[in-house]
């Protein structure tokens, strides 16, 4: 059984449809949607719409979280308990405008996605499909502690366990586990601009993983984001999330890490443009930004 795996496509259509002819290309049983299918590029909708066009399962990222909840507080009906600090900063503005966007019909479909997926009962303990890891789509085993890995993996059955979230392709072996991390189709961060996918495979009783990436023309979903004005909606955090695409090189933990060196905490909107153009002046990408902005 060989299965495709495509995880973070956040909205980016073109680089999507890359990485299911990759996976076309390669043979595969059938294909997984990992989670942040949308957030926040324009081909959100259609993203969404073929991967259902495509039968492919869809599970939910904390990017299809955020777009319910950025919906929710347009709309009044998220409750005051739910709402964090991160829902009202300017810096989450991107993805109020994906969300203003967007029909309500549309964010239920979002809101009713699964957070994990199992093969099927004879499978059950051998391997299971989440964003973050199988009890959350915002923490995953990334960067945490064996203690924190303990809580949340030893109790679970599968002995494999796929996900996404990091957008950095990786297979690791923790106890008797072995965690795959599949990369991201929209947004990759290795420098190069091509669509990651993944293809895991079992052989015998074991699982093997295989990290794959196209090539492909990111020209669309940089042009639709410019054109529909969303870049300069956004804010500075559209501006990363743009040069994030454009160059497939980190722009928005940086661009957090600078505000926090520079003790900036609850910035305006002003502010924080302030510090995004300064940010993109070091590291000599403001010219290709400030057009859109
Ligand atoms: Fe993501």
């Amino acid at each position: 059984m060989r299965i495709g795996i495509v995880s973070d496509i956040h909205g980016n259509l073109a680089a999507l449809e890359a990485a299911l002819a990759g996976l076309n290309l390669s043979g595969v049983d059938r294909i997984i949607c990992l989670g942040d299918a949308v957030d926040p590029f324009p081909g959100s909708k259609a993203t969404i719409e073929l991967l259902e066009r495509l039968a492919i399962p869809i599970l939910r990222g904390n990017h299809e979280d955020y777009v319910v909840t950025a919906a929710e507080l347009t709309e009044g009906t998220l409750k005051e308990s739910s709402i964090e600090p991160i829902h009202v900063t300017p810096n989450w503005e991107p993805v109020r405008v994906l969300a203003r966007s967007l029909s309500q019909e549309f964010i239920k479909r979002l809101k009713n996605l699964p957070l994990t997926l199992s093969l099927d009962e004879g499978l059950l303990s051998e391997v299971v499909f989440c964003h973050a890891s199988p009890s959350s789509n915002q923490s995953g085993w990334r960067y945490a502690t064996d203690e924190r890995l303990n809580c949340e993996l030893s109790a679970h059955p599968a002995c494999t366990m796929v996900c996404g979230h990091w957008h950095m392709p990786e297979t690791r072996v923790w106890q008797n586990k072995q965690l795959i991390t599949c990369g991201s189709v929209g947004i990759p961060l290795r420098g190069r601009v091509e669509s990651e996918f993944l293809i895991v495979e079992r052989r015998g009783s074991e699982w093997h993983s295989n990290h794959g990436a196209t090539i492909y023309d990111n020209t669309s979903t940089l042009e639709d984001y410019r054109n529909l004005g969303w870049v300069a909606a956004g804010g500075p955090l559209a501006w990363m999330l743009y040069d994030e695409v454009r160059t497939a090189q980190r722009r928005v933990v940086p661009f957090n890490q600078w505000l926090k060196t520079n003790g900036i905490t609850q910035p305006s909107m002003s502010v924080l443009k302030e510090h995004g153009r300064q940010f993109l002046k070091e590291i000599g990408t403001w010219s290709e930004i400030a057009p859109y902005t």
